[in-house]
This record gives C-alpha cells, structure tokens and sequence, in this order.
C-alpha cells in the first residue's frame, strides 16, 4: 500500500464574529493509492474542510492552520507556492460538489466550459514548464480539446456526446448535469478524486448510477477517491475503506468490512446501529443520542465525551491517541490502549 495522501495531526481553526471555532483537533488519516476511502459523521464534523485541505482549497481568512500536515506524494501542501497550488488542482486533484448546479454556468454551453477548463489546464501546465517547445495554434489546441471533452463526456455516460456538447446546462438532467462536473473534475487527468456528497442532490436511482460511475473510474484509469457521505449504506456498498469523523477527529479508521461488523469507537457503533437492516443505500446516521458539540468551545480531551456511555475521568483529561487493533484498523479511544480493550 502506497499512501497518496497522508494528514498528520492538523489542526484547523476558523476565525469568525462568534470567536475562534476549533474546526480540525488533530486529524490523522492516510489514502493509499487505489482507495475508495468513505468519509463519515454527522453534520458539521469537518469532513469538507479536511477533505478541501488537500487541494488547499479552504479560504484562508477565515481558516487558518496552527499545525499539522498534509502530505500529498509526501509533500506538504500547506507549505507549497501559489504556483505549485494551481498546478496541484489542474493536474492532481479533481472535486467534485454536492450541487451539481454550481459547478455550472448556466449562460454558457457545455462546449464552451469544458473546452475552456481543459485549456485552463493546460496553460497551468505550460506555466509550469510542462510541454514547452511545442505550442500549437489556438484554434488546433480549441479543437483537441474538444476532441477530448467529447471523449470524456462518452466516458462518463453522456449520450451522443457530439451533439450534446453544444447544449446549456438547463438542458441536462440532475445526474446527467453530475456526470459532466465528474467529466470535468478527471479531465486533468487526477490521481486523487475528491467527491464531496456528490449525489445528495439526487433521486435514489440516480445517485446508484453516479456511485457505480466513479467505481468504475476507480479500476479504469487509477484514481484514488475520497467519498464523503452521510450514507453508510453507499460505503458499504463502494468503498474499500472507512474513516469515520466526529467533532473535528477522525475517531476510527481502516477496511470497509472490518469496520462494518467489528466496530470499536462507540461513535461508531453508534452510528453502525443507524444502517437499516437491508443496507440498502437510503440509510442516515441517526443512531447516536445527543448533539455535536459546539466547536467555539469544544469539550476538552475525546471530543464525544459528553455523548459517550462509557465516559470516564481520563477521557475528559486528554485526546486518546489512535491505536492500532489489526491490521489497518485504528481508533482513538481509551477503552482500546495497547490494541486491547483497557481492563
Ligand atoms: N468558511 C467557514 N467559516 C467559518 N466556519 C466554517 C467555514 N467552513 C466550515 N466552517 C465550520 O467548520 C466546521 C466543519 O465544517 P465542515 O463543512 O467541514 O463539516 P462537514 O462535516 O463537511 O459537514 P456537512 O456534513 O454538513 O457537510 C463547521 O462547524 C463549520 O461551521
Ligand atoms: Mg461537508
């Protein structure tokens, strides 16, 4: 296994009129290479901010990171140039959003953004270095862009994608409206796909076919993909592995099926017991009693403290450290020190 994306104790805070909010408390999780890495918790657990921190896209003001990394092919991308930045999103790392109409200018064809993103592209690589020497004419470079938008759009279901490449966006379905942002978000060619509830917007049969889409993307061209989702059902069904948030951590993380019937973070369990019996993908995490924590003052040591069962004076007093109890399989709690239960 090789990491793609490694994030080390970062801490994130954002400044806001209410006072500091203490966003990211030491986030540590790993993506290898090949991943389809689910990303889960309730609302507000700062699973966007940690996944936007990768391709630096979290506005600075208001956040800020007080310390941490976030490595990706081993460097750290909070210390790298605005150069290196652009060049990092145009090549590296493709989102893609919950709404798949903001993604979208609605005044100006498919055609028109797709070709213009892929050029966009390019020109951050020529800015780089990449392929200078030889620059041909702007209406070929139009053109063998179109050829590759056309392309791409195939690829990601798009039915007669010749003709429909000259249409607006209203024209498009939903889904179909998703697939061109997906088409859009690998046009750089990635090695990471960041899909940040990307079919929440979407009716059930949709979303399914959306999912299977970036599976598919998965074993065809090598990404790797972060998958948030408020839906277990959905990471059962697709992912390889889990990391599960709460309040700023990643309280457990490691493989899809050793998580599903062995959780050990009683968030987890928690939230496990929220899956309906069917796994079917319309399951929601409901199943933990309590509410998250406000993250202006935050509570001190485990963060889910105040929700906890199994609470105890040590669990108020410091972050349990993430232990290893198998293979690939961690969790920050104090009932699992050494990788055994504590007695
Ligand atoms: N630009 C911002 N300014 C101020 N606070 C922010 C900003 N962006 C995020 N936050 C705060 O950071 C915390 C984590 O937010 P984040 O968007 O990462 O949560 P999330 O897990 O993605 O939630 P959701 O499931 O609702 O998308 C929240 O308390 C949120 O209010
Ligand atoms: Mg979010």
């Amino acid at each position: 296994m090789t990491p793609l994306v490694e994030i080390r104790d970062l801490y994130c805070e954002m400044v806001t009129f209410d006072g500091v909010a203490k966003v990211l408390n030491g986030v540590s999780l790993t993506i290898n290479k090949g991943d389809l890495l689910g990303v889960v918790g309730e609302t507000g657990c700062g699973k966007s901010v940690t996944a936007m921190s990768i391709p630096r896209l979290v506005p600075q003001p208001p956040a800020r990171y007080p310390s941490g990394q976030v490595l990706f092919n081993g460097q750290d991308v909070l210390k790298i140039s605005a150069e290196e930045v652009r060049d990092l999103r145009a090549r590296k790392i493709g989102v893609v959003f919950q709404d798949p109409m903001t993604g979208l200018n609605p005044v100006f064809t498919i055609e028109e953004q797709m070709v213009d993103s892929i050029l966009a592209r390019q020109n951050a690589l020529h800015a780089t270095g990449w392929g200078r020497g030889w620059l041909p004419s702007a209406r070929e470079e139009r053109r063998a862009a179109r050829e590759r938008a056309v392309q791409l759009l195939r690829r990601v279901g798009i039915p007669e994608p010749e003709k429909r490449i000259f249409t607006y966006p209203h024209e498009y379905s939903g889904g179909m409206r998703q697939r061109v942002l997906i088409a859009l978000a690998i046009s750089g060619r990635p090695e990471l796909l960041i899909a940040d509830e990307p079919t929440t917007a979407l009716d059930v049969s949709v979303q399914a076919q959306i999912l299977r889409l970036i599976a598919e993307l998965v074993r065809e061209i090598n990404l790797t993909v972060m998958l948030i989702t408020h839906n277990i059902g959905v990471v059962a069904q697709l992912c390889n592995r889990i990391a599960v948030m709460y309040a700023g951590n990643v309280v457990e993380s490691g493989p899809t099926r050793e998580i599903l019937r062995n959780p050990k973070h009683p968030y987890t369990k928690g939230l496990m017991q929220a899956i309906p019996a069917d796994n079917s993908v319309r399951g929601s995490l409901q199943g933990v009693a309590g509410n998250v924590p406000s993250l202006l003052a935050p509570p001190s040591g485990c963060r889910f403290h105040t929700r906890c069962s199994y609470v105890t004076d040590r669990c108020k007093a410091a972050l349990p450290p993430m232990q290893i109890v198998a293979p690939d399989h961690e969790v920050a709690c104090v009932l699992y020190e050494d990788g055994v239960p504590a007695s």
